[in-house]
């Protein structure tokens, strides 16, 4: 704070609770240069500054770092709707200022081609945004790729177990790529689905008549998800990798995961705002194939007990698994799920839906929401100036109106897509401003477009060293939603 006395700050952030995930409190959030200067105690005298945000009543969070998003990707037929201007256009809207996007090879592709590919069309991006590389297929020159992709700091590589006419890779291949990962610190992120129960399970249901999007969750058991989950596990347990599964759907999965582990290896959950609010009764429904999505939609027993992990800090980040298609690509071919271009979108809503349903509804504090939303996103994929608010780290900063009720719908949200899978539905918890690298993008007056000042993050991943951080965890001071609505702890 050595430069109050000369120069202005250039953004207050003053009298909200400060929500770290390690603890909060009330105070003043000082941002200069891009960076937060430093915290003062709530009421105390204010240094010069250019401006003043009150956030009175409000929490104070950092800005969201989502690891997984879908943008413009090109998936079989289908193509995604948007680029990365529009989808961090509408990240920023809903609190996210740091993107994770995949670069997976398409046909033909090497990794690294797809890497420089995919950083030449981010070229608009307006929040920062990371790569997880991608393999499909182990070759001779995949070992130099990967140390190639490390040393230009992406180091979490992305393999599907299931896709088999896309991008699936053997568990021969992730057994190779986790040996190279393990040498450089890097992370083994798994889409885990057991290719062969699904089509067993396809071929079964098409021959009832009944292989169309009223049955995706029928077509992808929860017994697909579990069993290559533990093929998974027990490859990085032999390569001594880290391994992170994107879109966990059960609780038993995510316990497979926390045993793995308690047993000592570097294993991690992340589930997506859809997996914790919505359950497969969306298929009975005549817009069945809008919901299609892979792993699909679980009973609502399945939800319930995710939910308790995630309360039990035993799921470690929520990704939005954004994927913007159109109701027109959903519907060409909802009577055959085998042709159907997966996934939703999500990275607008990615805070307020599970806000609203992890702590206004379900009693988990804001630290481990801010775990989850923001450190332990960065933590993983080795990006320190993020996920924390504190001296030195980036100005990405979210001030939530925690008692804010409003409606998402696709007449009002962002994204590309025509639709949105919570139409209609009211959740509570937004943002009312959002600083994004320093610079105030979103506020009462709507959304001031930054241009593509988005920079390419590199990962330091070192996750020996990092420990997560989540307040269940370390011990740290925990609010519950009870208390914010108390009105004691907001000044
Ligand atoms: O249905 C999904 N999740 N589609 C996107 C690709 C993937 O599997 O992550
Ligand atoms: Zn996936
Ligand atoms: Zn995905």
């Amino acid at each position: 704070m050595g430069n109050q006395f000369f120069e202005p700050y250039d953004v207050v952030i003053t009298d909200g609770l400060v929500v770290n995930a390690t603890g909060s409190r009330l105070g003043t959030v000082l941002v200069k240069d891009g960076l937060i200067a430093g915290i003062l105690d709530a009421g105390a005298p204010l240094p010069a500054h250019i401006r003043r945000i009150d956030a009175r009543s409000q929490l104070v969070i950092p800005g969201g770092v989502d690891p997984h998003c879908h943008v413009g990707q090109v998936l079989g037929e289908f193509s995604m709707l948007d680029n990365h201007a529009q989808a961090s256009i509408a990240a920023l809207w809903g609190g996210t200022t740091t993107i994770i996007d995949f670069a997976i090879p398409e046909p033909g592709q090497s990794p690294l081609e797809a890497v420089h590919e995919k950083r030449k069309a981010a070229q608009d991006c307006r929040t920062d945004l990371a790569l997880h590389g991608g393999v499909v297929s182990w070759d001779r020159t995949t070992r130099d790729q990967l140390l190639a992709l490390a040393d230009l700091g992406v180091l979490t590589v992305k393999m599907f177990t299931t896709y088999r006419d896309g991008v699936m890779a053997g568990f021969d291949t992730i057994e190779k790529v986790m040996e190279v990962l393990a040498g450089v610190g890097g992370v083994a992120i798994i889409h885990a689905e057991e290719n062969h129960v699904i089509e067993q399970a396809q071929a079964e249901e098409l021959a009832k008549g009944r292989g169309g999007s009223r049955h995706h969750a029928l077509t992808r058991p929860e017994a697909a998800e579990a069993s290559a989950v533990k093929r998974a596990l027990q490859l990085a347990d032999e390569t001594r990798s880290a391994v992170y599964f994107v879109h966990q759907t059960t609780p038993e999965v995510v316990d497979l995961v926390a045993a793995a582990r308690a047993a000592g290896t570097r294993a991690y959950s992340e589930t997506c705002p859809h997996y914790l609010t919505l359950n497969e009764e969306v298929y009975e429904s005549d817009r069945s194939e809008l919901f299609v999505c892979c792993p699909p939609l679980r009973p609502n027993s399945s939800v319930l007990g995710l939910r308790e992990r995630a309360s039990w800090g035993l799921v470690h980040t929520l990704g939005s698994d954004h994927c913007c298609y159109s109701t027109q690509q959903k519907e060409k071919y909802s009577h055959d799920v085998r042709s159907m271009p997966n996934g939703l979108p999500g990275v607008e809503n990615r805070l307020t839906v599970s806000f609203d349903t992890l702590v206004v509804k379900g009693g988990m504090s804001v630290e481990n929401f801010v775990a989850m939303f923001s450190t332990n996103p960065a933590i993983l994929n080795g990006l320190r100036s993020k996920g924390w608010i504190g001296p030195g780290a980036d100005a990405d900063i979210v001030v939530l109106d925690p008692r804010k009720t409003g409606v998402i719908s696709a007449t009002s949200h962002h994204m590309k897509s025509d639709y949105s899978p919570y139409e209609g539905g009211e959740f509570t918890g937004w943002p009312s401003t959002v600083i994004s690298g320093g610079r105030v993008v979103v506020d009462d007056d709507g959304f001031h477009d930054p241009g593509p000042v988005g920079r390419h993050l590199s990962s330091k991943a070192q996750l020996d060293a990092v420990p997560l951080l989540a307040a269940t965890v370390t011990g740290g001071s925990q609010t519950t939603y009870a208390e914010i609505e108390s009105e004691e702890l907001l000044a």
